[in-house]
């Protein structure tokens, strides 16, 4: 059987401030969902909230990845039932190496590697040939791997990090969210054609998006539409293809839903809600 996220009647606040209001989905493995909806409808709140984020009060609701409750484990530990989520990775971190950091990331969710706060590392060699492969695989330059994590990265360049950090961890269920607003063609064309090299019946991926374009990549079977912290309309490809020609004007006009309620600072993304 594959394995299911199910998401069912999710309420998070933010300061206690409702912010998902009743939110029912199911992702599984092998299938491409996209979370799409205007800026404040409460996305990123929600991949956040899956991530383990302690700034965000799930009110009620449940969570479960294969029957397992989601929300009562660590994030680490969430990671390693193979759920990926997006801000895995920190800032810039200098003097760790991409290659450093991801051995450590992926021997911390192999099973068999970790016992308690002790995680054996993959041996070297092992690890080595692992990241040669799937770096071809994804088209990354060799030196990527030497280069400190994060630090002078270009925004192609930390979406490829984050591609390669999802090839060496083989989540079932990814979450990206595509926060960064301001990507560059050039960063959307990588994610997107990085992320087609890795989707097949093994990976679930529900991916957080702003705007139709990263989907022209990736064409989700399904796509979902969030307004004020609400799933309003699921459906196919059409669905997107609306979004792309009329925008969220007449969606929220069908549901009743003004800017003005939708209106905030914009994309609040994880970090930024660290440092407050
Ligand atoms: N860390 C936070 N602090 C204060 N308000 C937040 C925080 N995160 C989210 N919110 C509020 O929650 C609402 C939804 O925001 P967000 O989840 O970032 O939406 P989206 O990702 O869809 O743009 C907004 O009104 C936003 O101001
Ligand atoms: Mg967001």
């Amino acid at each position: 059987m594959s394995t299911e996220l199910v998401i069912k009647d999710l309420h998070i606040s933010v300061e206690g401030t409702p912010i998902i209001k009743g939110l029912n989905l199911t992702v599984r493995q092998g299938e491409i969902h996209a979370l799409m909806g205007p800026n404040g409808s409460g996305k990123s709140t929600l991949a956040n909230a899956l991530m383990g984020h302690p700034f965000y009060e799930i009110d009620s609701g449940k969570v479960t990845f294969d029957g397992i409750d989601v929300l009562e484990l660590e994030s680490n530990e969430r990671a390693k039932l193979g759920l990926f989520l997006a801000f895995q990775y920190p800032t810039a971190v200098p003097g760790v190496s991409m290659a450093n950091f991801l051995r450590m990331a992926v021997s911390a969710v192999r099973p068999g590697n970790s016992n308690g706060n002790e995680t054996k590392l993959i041996p070297m060699r092992e690890f080595r040939k692992e990241l040669r492969t799937k770096m071809k695989q994804l088209g990354v330059d060799e030196s990527f791997a030497r280069r400190y994590l994060n630090d002078g990265f270009s925004g192609g360049e930390k979406k490829r990090a984050e591609v390669l950090q999802l090839a060496m961890l083989e989540p079932k269920i990814a979450i990206l969210d595509e926060t960064d607003s301001g990507l560059d063609i050039d960063a959307v064309r990588i994610v997107g054609e990085s992320l087609n090299q890795l989707i097949g019946p093994n990976l679930g991926v529900l991916i957080i998006t702003h705007y139709p374009r990263l989907l022209n990549y990736i064409r989700p079977e399904f796509i979902h539409i969030m307004l004020d912290g609400r799933i309003v309309e699921s459906g196919g490809w059409e669905l997107a293809q609306l979004l792309e020609e009329k925008g969220y004007g007449p969606i929220r006009e069908k549901y009743g839903i003004s800017e003005e309620v939708l209106a905030n600072d914009g994309d609040q993304d994880f970090l930024s809600s660290l440092r407050r």
